[in-house]
């Protein structure tokens, strides 16, 4: 390590990495989005290239709060990412981290911080489900539905409602996402937004929300429908992740005809305590 991927590299890794799918998908999707549309700016760097074995997204920590923007790994040789995230300075174990990463590379991360004597608290373990085929989705009556696209204005609810909205640096991870990636929510007859789903850096779909008193109307099936038929009509890849416990979205999404690699978990750890 490291060798910084730019230009015409990074077109080509898209490429390599869709041969792994799905356990690529989040940094496929990563630089699906990033090869098409400006947003934060976010290092791309491999052990080596062409031939990768190791591949980590890795954002700027410009200030205090920045810990949503996580560290991306992918990786094909086991040993190679041990080596790598213990010898070299691509991940610097001296700040706050938030890693997504496969769950079975967990227990490397893990023992690596140890060693190095870095705490780590798990954020999230998630199933993660993709649409294979968007023209399998079921049609559902959106008539009388007020679609639209989310603004800047709409930050401050959306990170309200979030789940981890509370944290310093949620809302300028949601106005990015609102700024530069894909958003569609539902608005009411005063042009307020009751229901929403956001894109993530990874071009995952997220922050799927509907305000309590508005649920069980058929909102975020038709934002879901929506979403996945534009993302795919834009050549984007149709995913998601959802917590293990989430079993109302899990419900959702499989209704929709998402399915999950149930041999796949994405996990999302944090290294030296930040909450
Ligand atoms: C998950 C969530 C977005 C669903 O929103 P919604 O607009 O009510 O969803 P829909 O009306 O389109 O319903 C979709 C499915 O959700 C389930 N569902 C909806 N409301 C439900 C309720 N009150 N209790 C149990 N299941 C419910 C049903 O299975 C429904 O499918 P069905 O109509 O075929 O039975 C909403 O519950 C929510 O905001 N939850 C909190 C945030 C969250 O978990 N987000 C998902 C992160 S991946």
């Amino acid at each position: 390590m490291t060798m910084e991927l730019t230009g015409e590299q990074l077109k080509m890794t898209e490429t390599q990495l869709k041969r792994y799918l799905p356990r690529s998908q989040q940094v496929y999707g990563f630089l699906v989005l990033r090869n098409r549309v400006r947003s934060d700016s976010v290092r791309v760097l491999v052990d080596r290239w062409p031939e990768f074995n190791v591949i980590v997204c890795k954002p700027q920590y410009e200030q205090k709060g920045d810990c949503f923007k996580d560290t991306l790994v992918f990786a094909k040789d086991e040993a190679i990412l041990e080596e790598t995230i213990r010898k070299s300075s691509v991940i610097d174990w001296t700040q706050y981290l938030c890693l997504g990463i496969n769950l079975r590379h967990l227990e490397i991360f893990k023992a690596v911080a140890s060693e190095k004597d870095v705490s780590s608290s798990k954020l999230a373990v998630c199933h993660m489900m993709i649409l294979e085929d968007v023209s399998n989705l079921p049609s559902i009556d959106s008539s009388g539905i007020s679609l639209s696209s989310l603004e800047e204005s709409h930050v401050g609810l959306v990170t309200q409602m979030w789940k981890f909205g509370k944290n310093e640096g949620a809302a300028r991870m949601i106005r990015n996402m609102i700024a530069n990636f894909p958003s569609c929510c539902v608005l009411d007859a005063e042009g307020k937004p009751v229901s929403w789903i956001l894109t993530y850096a990874s071009c995952a779909m997220g922050v799927l929300y509907t305000l309590p008193e508005h649920r069980g109307k058929s909102y975020a099936k038709v934002l879901v429908s929506t979403m996945a038929k534009r993302l795919h009509a834009q050549g984007y890849p149709v995913y998601c992740f959802i917590e293990e416990e989430n079993d109302v979205s899990y419900g959702l999404f499989t209704s929709l005809g998402f399915i999950e690699d149930p041999s796949y978990r994405e996990a999302w750890f944090g290294f030296n305590d930040f909450f």
